[in-house]
């Protein structure tokens, strides 16, 4: 049995060719720190680790390369981007569409006295526009507080792909003082983003989903303003101004304490040069059409009452940027996780099932408790394999 991957708003598999082996080639040819041997082989890794910060910092269309810092994942960031921000009295507006990585945190930081709001959004996970409101506001501006300090949003939702508008928040944001915080989880490398149009103060990205590099490598990229009111996290060693005990002031290494991980660095670098190669928007229609070609094959079986799509309609205009390639499903008739065992068990088609991290998101939607099937489509899959999976879906189904 072939395996058909549709998992890739989990991460992104496979990795683009050269991935693996820049992840091998640092590790066995190379294999040593950066910031603390002064010989070559460290130079060279420390050379390849700036043009990993120039590669994203160009590519989310950043000013300065050392205001890309690395971490493990976006979660990391989040994480050392809202703890080192937020304090008591401190109000935030997250959307209603928020993954964990956002709403954990957050509620961590609700027992220390900071307090959100939620921005509603429609069954279709789209930012709940009032008629009241003036056509070029996100959400009504009564939501903002005297003591409102940012808004957190993600672009796109893990659990029904819809694009929350982060260009006209980013200036609503801006218009009315607040601090921009986006989670670009489900976005970056496939969408365009750029930190400077969009009005972002900082840009939380992970490295193993549509960066397509390996699992434990992700960052942020922070303006230089915000930076100076952020408290680290982390403290420790960074290699430099090492005669000290205090943390350095300057970027990135103010928040990059302790050994990076230089093999996802590695391999980072790879994937980013692949996808700058291939460019985002070849790949982003070859998965909306992915997605469109699916959704067109399933949506019999929602007319037979078999299931329900959730989530907005396919685009009509082809490359209107307000989906990626991420569709859930509820089998109306059969439990969601006997379909979904069976989709791998009988057909090798990998799919993730249940509540995908984000229960406002299934309140939202109205998928709440049960959760989802979600397919995921990325760079490499086919419509063939729409085609066997939408095959598959009405044989289970009926
Ligand atoms: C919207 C969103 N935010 C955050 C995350 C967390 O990503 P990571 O596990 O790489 O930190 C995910 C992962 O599924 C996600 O979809």
């Amino acid at each position: 049995m072939t395996r058909i991957y549709l998992d890739n708003a989990a991460t992104s598999f496979p990795k683009p060719p050269g991935v693996a082996e820049a992840v091998y080639d640092y590790m066995t040819s190379y294999g040593c720190s950066i910031n603390r041997g002064c010989y070559s082989t460290a130079y060279h890794i420390e050379e390849m680790v700036y043009e990993t910060r120039l590669l994203l910092c160009r590519f989310f269309g950043g000013n300065d390369p050392a205001e890309v810092v690395f971490t493990k994942n976006v979660t990391e960031s989040l994480n050392i981007l809202m703890k080192g921000l937020l304090k008591p009295g401190d109000h935030v507006l997250v959307s209603s569409m928020e993954h964990n990585a956002v709403m954990r945190p957050l509620r961590q930081l609700e027992k220390t006295g900071v307090s959100f709001t939620r921005i509603p959004c429609d069954h279709n996970g789209r930012l709940q526009a009032s008629s009241a409101m003036p056509t070029d506001d996100v959400f009504p501006e009564s939501l903002i507080r005297s003591n409102t300090r940012a808004v957190i949003m993600t672009h796109a939702s893990n659990v029904c792909g819809t694009v929350l508008p982060i260009e006209k928040t980013g200036r609503f944001c801006k218009e009315h003082g607040l601090i921009f915080i986006v989670d670009t989880a489900q976005t970056a490398g496939i969408l365009d983003i750029d930190i400077e149009k969009m009005c972002i103060d900082a840009l939380a990205f992970t490295g193993h989903k549509g960066l397509l590099g390996p699992q434990g490598i992700g960052g942020f990229i922070l303006n230089r303003r915000l930076a100076e009111q952020l408290e680290p996290l982390l403290s420790g060693g960074t290699g430099s101004v090492s005669h000290t005990e205090e943390l350095p002031r300057t970027m990135p290494d103010r928040f990059e304490a302790g050994t990076p991980n230089l093999p996802g660095i590695a391999g980072l670098n790879s994937s980013l040069k692949w996808l700058k190669e291939r460019g985002t928007a070849s790949l982003y229609e070859h998965e909306l059409l992915l997605t469109r070609h699916f959704l067109d094959a399933i949506r019999p079986l929602e007319d037979q009452g078999l299931l329900r799509i959730i989530g907005i309609e396919p685009v009509k205009q082809l490359f209107l940027p307000d989906r990626v390639g991420v569709v859930s499903v509820q089998t109306l008739k059969h439990d969601l996780s006997e379909i979904a065992y069976q989709l791998d068990s009988q057909y090798g088609i990998q799919t993730r099932v249940g509540l995908h991290c984000a229960p406002s998101a299934h309140k939202t939607l109205g998928t709440y408790p049960t959760g989802t099937i979600r397919f995921s489509f990325g760079w490499a899959n086919t419509f063939d394999e729409c085609d066997a999976a939408a095959q598959a879906l009405a044989e289970l189904c009926n």
